[in-house]
């Protein structure tokens, strides 16, 4: 049965409600291998899915675990879910911004993927904060502040987060029909009424083109409408990273001086302000002009930083205790000439190989290590300027960064 399973998605056929429900429930029970799965999934990867074969899949994370209701104590919950990019600390700005303009944000966040970097990592660099919070405690922090950032809670789609954690290392994170309903799976047992998902597309992203975008993005519209969930996406580029710091500690910081509104134009705020007006505008029913004015309000009266720290405190981080790391190596240009592109990926694979990210399912993150750029897409540069400051705890000799900066 399971090697006939394995073989049918090799050969491209389409495969049954109960032949996808055997196959990943009996790996969740550990009757099925780790080895086993990851050819399945490769099989996936490569030969696809059917629209029912992805419905019966986002079905069968969705039943491996509980679903949540929050309809009972706030009128609309609305979430945010990004596919993943290259110092994308979005979640960190826009969940304050949107719980301090009166929508409730509960967010169940991820681990780093690939080479992309998780929340959830982000936010266990504060020390002390508390990714683990269960049903109850997420149900009284909702009522009490407005917002939620927690890991998945061991039983919402179990199954995502054991896949999600093969798919990391086993070369399977890119296909369409995984990330849709992976994805669609945990915001449908959060028990979201709304969502946004941030299509990142680019090469430090899961997918590289936009029309693999647009696919994706129809398919979680299609999976929505089963679930009656309203389903917004913005498709938004991964081809240079989101702001100036990579690496969890750093990019906590850069996410606070974004709510103190102490950058103002950049790529990274922009992304924000769309982002947290589209889900300001679901959540409130009102246009988009409308919650950009909320949106920037919030962030200008000091309201988003504010419910920021509220909510560190509440999950018992300790924000003053967050840490660097004490070595750096510092990346000079080596002529003068304006910055045509920073490569996403490449700076994503520096900053896994310095340890702020995975590389192993079991690998601990190092979470005062990182990148800071000194330096965007557009600027002019001197021979010899600083590009950017590489984190370290060691005296590690200076890595290759020769095919990061694209200066002319
Ligand atoms: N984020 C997820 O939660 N799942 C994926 O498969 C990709 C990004």
């Amino acid at each position: 049965m399971i090697i006939d399973i394995i073989n049918k998605k090799r050969l491209g056929k389409e495969l049954s409600y109960k032949e996808i429900a055997y196959f990943f429930n009996a790996y969740l029970e550990g009757e099925i291998k780790d080895y086993q799965m990851s050819s399945l999934l490769m099989a996936i990867c490569i030969n696809g899915m059917t629209d029912e074969e992805v419905y019966a899949l986002t079905k069968v994370f969705i039943d491996s675990g509980d679903i949540l209701d929050f309809s009972s104590f706030c009128d609309v919950s609305v979430d945010k879910h990004s596919t993943g990019g290259i110092g994308d600390k979005t979640t960190l700005i826009i969940a304050p911004i949107v719980a301090a303009c009166g929508v409730t944000v509960v967010k169940m966040s991820g681990r780093g993927l690939g080479y992309t970097g998780g929340t959830i990592d982000k936010l266990e660099s504060i020390p002390g904060f508390r990714i683990d919070l269960t049903d109850e405690e997420i149900i009284k922090q909702v009522k009490d502040i407005g917002v939620v950032i927690t890991g998945q809670t061991k039983n919402l789609a179990p199954m995502d987060k054991a896949i999600y954690a093969l798919r990391d290392v086993t070369g399977t994170v890119s296909s369409i029909p995984l990330i849709a309903s992976s994805i669609m799976s945990k915001k449908i047992a959060s028990g979201a009424d709304k969502i946004l998902i941030d299509i990142k597309v680019g090469n430090g992203a899961l997918l590289r083109t936009k029309k693999d975008a647009q696919k994706l993005s129809q398919l979680m519209k299609r999976i929505g409408e089963i679930y009656n969930r309203e389903v917004r996406t913005i498709i938004s580029d991964m081809n240079t990273p989101l702001g100036y710091n990579i690496g969890n500690s750093l990019e906590v910081l850069e996410a606070m001086e974004i709510l103190q509104g102490k950058e103002k134009n950049n790529n990274l705020v922009d992304l924000c302000l769309e982002l947290a007006s589209e889900m300001v505008s679901m959540g409130k029913n009102i246009s988009i002009n409308d919650a950009y004015m909320e949106v920037v309000e919030v962030i200008k009266n000091g309201s988003a930083y504010n419910k920021f720290l509220e909510l560190v405190k509440h999950q018992k981080g300790k924000i003053d205790k967050l840490s660097l790391a004490p070595y750096r190596k510092l990346m000079k240009s080596k002529h003068k000439g304006t910055i045509k592109g920073i490569n996403a990926l490449e700076l994503g694979k520096l900053s896994v190989s310095i340890g702020a990210g995975r590389i192993n399912k079991e690998d601990k993150i190092d979470y005062g290590v990182g990148i800071k750029l000194s330096k965007l897409v557009g600027e002019k540069v001197k021979k010899g300027e600083v590009l950017g400051v590489i984190y370290v705890n060691d005296r590690i000799k200076m890595p290759n960064t020769d095919d990061i900066f694209d200066i002319e």
